[in-house]
């Protein structure tokens, strides 16, 4: 029982802590999250955090790839940066418990002509030559919604008094199938006994 419980526990944690970890361990990728739908046509949400390491420079060099691997959506490979910020600056700065590191966060507008599928965000790190995907959904370009001005006067009935008469009507009819239910209890009850 304590098994399954710690068990569960620990799916759930992972799956708030949706971070992933890079081969190298120079940076983790804390945004989009992994296998997350994203609509063409609004921001993809990209984010990565960096070890406190003044060595950094030298470890890693950056760069940030929208692609796909499903040929049917007929994409070339968008470089949303090709040397992604890597600057340790105090409003980069984050601490959690005791441990420093560095936040930083990107934003891509998704083409409105993006074809729904399945996307990968590419992190190409030249210096390790090694790479980290992420992949994700994109879901078709939605036109934004025009609201249309309703007359909300037409709609409701004439006379205010009518919307808490409605309401009076609604209360007496819980309360009263409520006392049915009351009755009923006490009679189920009296027959027991
Ligand atoms: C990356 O994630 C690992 C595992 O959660 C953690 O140990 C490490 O400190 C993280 N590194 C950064 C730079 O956030
Ligand atoms: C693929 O995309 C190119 C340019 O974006 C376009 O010219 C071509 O017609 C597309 N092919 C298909 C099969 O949709
Ligand atoms: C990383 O991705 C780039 C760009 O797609 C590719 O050219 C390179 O071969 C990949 N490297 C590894 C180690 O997978
Ligand atoms: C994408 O759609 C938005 C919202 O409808 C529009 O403002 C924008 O001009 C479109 N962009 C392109 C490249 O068509």
């Amino acid at each position: 029982m304590i098994f399954i419980l710690f068990a569960l526990f620990s799916i759930l944690s992972h799956l708030v802590s949706c971070e992933v970890l890079s081969p190298s361990h120079n940076y983790n990728v804390t945004l989009p999250e992994p296998n997350a739908p994203y609509v063409a046509g609004q921001m993809l949400p990209i984010s990565y955090t960096l070890p406190d390491d003044t060595n950094l420079p030298n470890l890693l060099q950056l760069s940030v790839l929208f692609t796909t691997q499903d040929p049917t959506l007929n994409f070339t490979d968008i470089t949303i940066t090709s040397n992604a910020d890597i600057s340790q600056g105090f409003s980069f700065r984050r601490t959690h418990n005791m441990y420093v590191y560095y936040e930083h966060q990107l934003s891509y507008a998704i083409p409105n002509s993006t074809l729904p599928g399945n996307y990968i965000v590419l992190f190409v790190d030249s210096v390790s030559k090694s790479n980290t995907s992420v992949s994700i959904l994109v879901r078709p370009y939605a036109a934004p919604v025009t609201t249309i001005p309703t007359n909300t006067n037409k709609a409701r009935p004439s006379g205010g008094g009518s919307i808490f008469a409605m309401h009076n009507n609604e209360a007496s009819a819980k309360s009263s199938s409520q006392s049915v239910l009351l009755v009923a209890i006490v009679c189920c009850f009296l027959l027991t006994l």
